[in-house]
């Protein structure tokens, strides 16, 4: 049984000069075959590449135009589950103002951030944080991150956002806004892509009162042994919908046709991952694509990651009927969104126990 204990700051252990990493952030061996330089990865030519999905025409007055995009965007979300969307709408100059903001947040001191910090035995779940040895293995990533909902505005806990930078409310809640229309446009193209109306899988994932939208502020520092740590471990997200911004380093893989596939920083744009809600409520017709983070030893990685996640309780998530016929049976037993975390959180317990 591991006890939790108050985490250190990765950003204090990266800082301290050690040349080696603690044990906890060292990857099991079967794991460390498959982690490369994230810098050579990039380069990779060769083999599959996260599609870039082009959406300035989800919203063109000419049907055809439409339709093209519509059928894009279905390809990737089916084919890959995950894609770079460019001429997504949003300025470019709030994205800017929003990696300025957080990057402003974590160049403050530790001690300053601290002030922020979550604790997740009180449940108070939003701040600044690292990840608790919450499982048998006790294994930790190489992050520190601030997480806190964005939207809807009236859920929103105001009083644990950053202060400093001044700008980090008003570019966060801007940007907030923007996203939250984004995600309907697409959830709309998704939703007749399924052959189902346009407003379904917004409606089916809690619509504009329900579907929360929170941020996770990824803090990876420099790490002396990137070939041994992860900055997040292998996993599928259960959002809906979940957008991502970087600083333009590398880190992202994604695992396609059984293999691990560096995502390439491409400027403008917004990573968009399908997470497992719509995988299921599209009875696995859209991917929600197994990824993961690498470190390296040269450059500080951050990343902001929106999920856009049903309540957890209110909503039954399963296969719509629609897309369920006899050749194709329900692959998802009925679960609220907090059953299907709990799920994955059983089934990742058992295999740190050996019990696969
Ligand atoms: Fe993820």
């Amino acid at each position: 049984m591991v006890t939790a204990v108050a985490p250190s700051r990765v950003e204090s252990l990266a800082s301290s000069g050690i040349q080696s990493i603690p044990q906890e952030y060292v990857r099991p061996q079967e794991e460390l075959t498959s982690i490369g330089d994230i810098f050579e990865e990039e380069k990779n030519e060769s083999g599959p590449q996260v599609p870039t999905i082009d959406v300035m025409d989800l919203a063109s007055e000419d049907p055809e135009a439409r339709a093209r995009c519509r059928a894009a965007l279905k390809r990737a979300a089916e084919d890959w589950g995950v894609m770079h969307l460019v001429n997504h709408g949003i300025p470019d100059n709030l994205i800017n103002r929003v990696k300025v903001a957080g990057e402003g947040f974590f160049n403050l001191p530790v001690e300053e951030k601290e002030k922020y910090a979550n604790d997740h035995a009180s449940g108070n779940i939003q701040g600044y944080g690292s990840k608790l040895a919450n499982n048998a293995s006790g294994q930790l990533e190489w992050e520190d991150y601030f997480f806190h909902l964005i939207f809807p505005e009236e859920k929103r806990d105001m009083k644990i956002w950053p202060k400093t930078p001044t700008d980090y409310s008003s570019a966060t809640s801007e940007y907030a806004k923007e996203l939250r229309s984004l995600a309907t446009k697409v959830l709309s193209a998704l939703s007749l892509g399924l052959g189902l109306e346009e407003e379904r899988l917004e409606k089916e994932v809690g619509g504009i009162e329900e579907l929360l939208l929170q941020m996770k502020i990824n803090y990876y520092p420099k790490c002396s042994q990137p070939e041994l740590a992860l900055g997040v471990e292998a996993h599928t997200d259960i959002s809906a919908l979940t957008f991502i911004l970087h600083n333009m380093v590398p880190g992202l893989q994604l695992f396609y046709e059984g293999k691990w596939v560096t995502a390439k920083c491409v400027p403008n744009s917004i990573i968009m991952h399908i997470g497992d809600t719509l995988e299921i409520l599209s009875n696995g017709k859209y991917k929600s694509i197994l990824h993961r983070g690498l470190v390296n030893k040269e450059k500080v990685r951050i990343s902001w990651a929106v999920f856009c996640e049903p309540p957890k309780e209110k909503i039954i998530l399963q296969p719509l009927p629609e897309t369920v016929t006899e050749a194709e049976p329900p692959l998802y037993p009925p679960r609220t969104f907090i059953q299907h975390i709990q799920h994955k959180l059983f089934r990742k317990n058992q295999e740190a126990n050996g019990a696969k």
